[in-house]
């Protein structure tokens, strides 16, 4: 589908120049009700309040500049000053049948989402950065953008010291312990170096044998993280995640880093110490009893944190990844973090100004009773168990159901299901994660539109061979073609935005025409080129929807 709302904005500007010596945005939207033809514009009355003239008048000088014929209908002028625009039936088929793409813009983009922390479950938090990440890497793949993934495991820190001693003390092997005796062991560690000094002292010279190299230490270690990974890697598998091993690159890889990056801001006399750590005080960052908020680089046991290390890697990311673009996939409570991050980093030179880094925020998944979810004991619901619960309850809705592969579908509609509720609410916003909702077939739900989807397949496997769309009469027909020659477009917003509930709007939006268009618009049963033209039409309707799931990372199975 080629996009002519791109082509006639173009055009509507050239005439907003011709007429007023000015270029100014065409301002054209989708209609919003069908007897305003295809496309409005209140581009008029925009410029009849800046140049104090009628709206009207100048609506009409704008139509009398405007060239369009090829493309429309004649324009006309509605309202106070509103130009509408209908494209001619011919218009609107050749878009619906030129396949639209977009080539390479050379650029490269770093996107950094998932995140694990080692010897700890994933949690929800985790599921929505990578269900999320998965999406936005699909569309700026999309769009045209060289996507780099980057994992950024938390697997490393004081922790590590504390955890490798214990299992010394103990006189057990990293090697006997799965994920979940990881995370007992960490618990046992912790009790045990807050009530012990001498633990706690043997725990720090672990810390400095792991940093340092230590063959034992670094062995034991990289046990805890293939475990962990491994289990990762079972619910990347389970949800159907990109993700793989080599684009891991967790907070350890940079360690060899750290204290450089310090130095330097030291050089550039960014760093002040206060209570024997060493912080940047950035101008315009306070906490709210107005003191001076840090960045601490490094802390006063000598450590480098968090914020060293995400240094560290934006640092690596633009000098070594060569990134055109950097995405942080990570929940909200994080967004003053990466504000002093990027701040600082652009202070001190490592990354430029024309390199955006954008923090992709998004907000708590609550339990039913809104509040964040957890397990009835209060701890992490295992993702694993949550992903099989969702799947279990798409296979008992496929009760019965004829042709169909039940268990790949289960899985299918299971899964699609907890992704689309992830995706199509605003990220920023907290969502109840409700099963019953998420699977509902009905509703701005993922079941919904892989139905649609489904239905238009079975449609399509008794029409015979597609044609081309050709005659587009009824305004039932017209409305779903024009949505589909938004496609592109939307997703070049989204790339933009990074806002994946757009593409799902859109999806739905097409899904909902398209019921309309089955209870208006007769398709096998009508005849000859309007049969065709029909045949067309749902065709590149099944194609969007297939497309457009398969950016969401979500399975458009053929029959359910
Ligand atoms: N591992 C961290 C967490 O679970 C998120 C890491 C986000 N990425 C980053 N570059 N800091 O909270």
């Amino acid at each position: 589908m080629s996009a002519v709302l791109p082509v006639l904005a173009t055009r509507l500007s050239a005439a907003a120049e011709a007429a007023f010596g000015t270029l100014y945005d065409a301002e054209l939207r989708a209609a919003t009700k069908p007897e305003f033809g295809h496309y409005q514009s209140n581009l008029a009355l925009r410029l009849g309040n800046a140049l104090g003239q009628p709206p009207r008048d100048i609506a009409a000088r704008l139509v009398d500049a405007l060239q369009v014929d090829d493309l429309c209908e004649k324009p006309s002028i509605a309202g106070p000053g509103f130009i509408n625009l209908t494209l001619l039936p011919a218009t609107l088929a050749k878009a619906v049948n030129e396949p639209q793409s977009f080539s390479s813009n050379g650029l490269r983009v770093v996107v950094d989402y998932s995140q694990p922390n080692v010897a700890k479950q994933m949690h929800v938090g985790h599921l929505r950065s990578t269900v999320i990440g998965d999406a936005l890497c699909n569309v700026l793949e999309y769009v045209g953008y060289e996507v780099i993934r980057q994992n950024h495991v938390g697997d490393w820190g004081t922790q590590y010291g504390m955890m490798i001693e214990q299992l010394l003390e103990e006189g057990i092997t990293a090697e006997s312990l799965d994920l979940e005796g990881l995370q007992h062991l960490y618990e046992r560690s912790r009790k045990h170096f807050d009530a012990d000094g001498t633990f706690a002292d043997k725990s720090r010279l672990r810390v400095v044998k792991l940093q340092s190299g230590d063959p034992e230490t670094r062995a034991s270690w990289r046990h805890m993280v293939d475990v962990s990974m491994d289990d990762f890697e079972k619910v990347y598998a389970l949800l159907g995640s990109k993700l793989q091993r080599s684009d891991v690159v967790g907070e350890s890889a940079y360690n060899d880093d750290l204290p450089r990056v310090v130095a330097e801001l030291e050089q550039q006399g960014l760093l002040t110490e206060s209570e024997g750590a060493m912080c940047a005080f950035l101008p315009g960052y306070a906490g709210r009893d107005g003191s001076p908020l840090p960045v601490i680089v490094r802390k006063s046991d000598g450590g480098f944190g968090y914020s060293a290390t995400d240094l560290a890697a934006v640092r690596h990311r633009v000098s070594t990844l060569h990134a055109d673009r950097i995405v942080y996939v990570v929940d909200h409570r994080q967004a003053l973090h990466f504000d002093m991050i990027f701040t600082l980093a652009r202070t001190a030179g490592w990354l430029p100004s024309t390199t955006p880094a954008e923090h992709v925020s998004f907000g708590t998944v609550l339990g039913p009773t809104g509040k964040p979810f957890k397990t009835r004991a209060g701890g992490t619901v295992k993702l694993a168990e949550l992903l099989n619960s969702a799947v279990a309850r798409a296979d008992s809705l496929l009760e019965g159901r004829e042709g169909v592969d039940r268990e790949a579908t289960a899985r299918a509609v299971g899964i699609g299901a907890v992704k689309y509720a992830d995706l199509s609410s605003d990220r920023g916003n907290d969502y109840v994660f409700d099963l019953d909702r998420m699977v509902a077939m009905t509703g701005n739900t993922g079941p919904y539109l892989q139905y649609a989807h489904a239905r238009l397949t079975r449609l399509l496997s008794k029409a015979g061979t597609p044609g081309e769309v050709t005659d587009l009469k009824d305004p039932a027909e017209q409305q779903l073609a024009l949505l589909l020659t938004d496609f592109a477009d939307t997703v070049a917003q989204v790339a933009e935005t990074l806002q994946p509930h757009r593409l799902c709007t859109y999806l739905y939006d097409v899904a909902s025409a398209l019921s309309t268009f089955y209870e208006q618009c007769p398709v096998l049963s009508s005849e000859g080129a309007t049969r065709a033209s029909r045949i067309a039409l749902c065709t590149a309707t099944r194609k969007v929807l297939q497309d457009g799931l398969s950016l969401l990372g979500i399975q458009a199975p053929d029959a359910m």
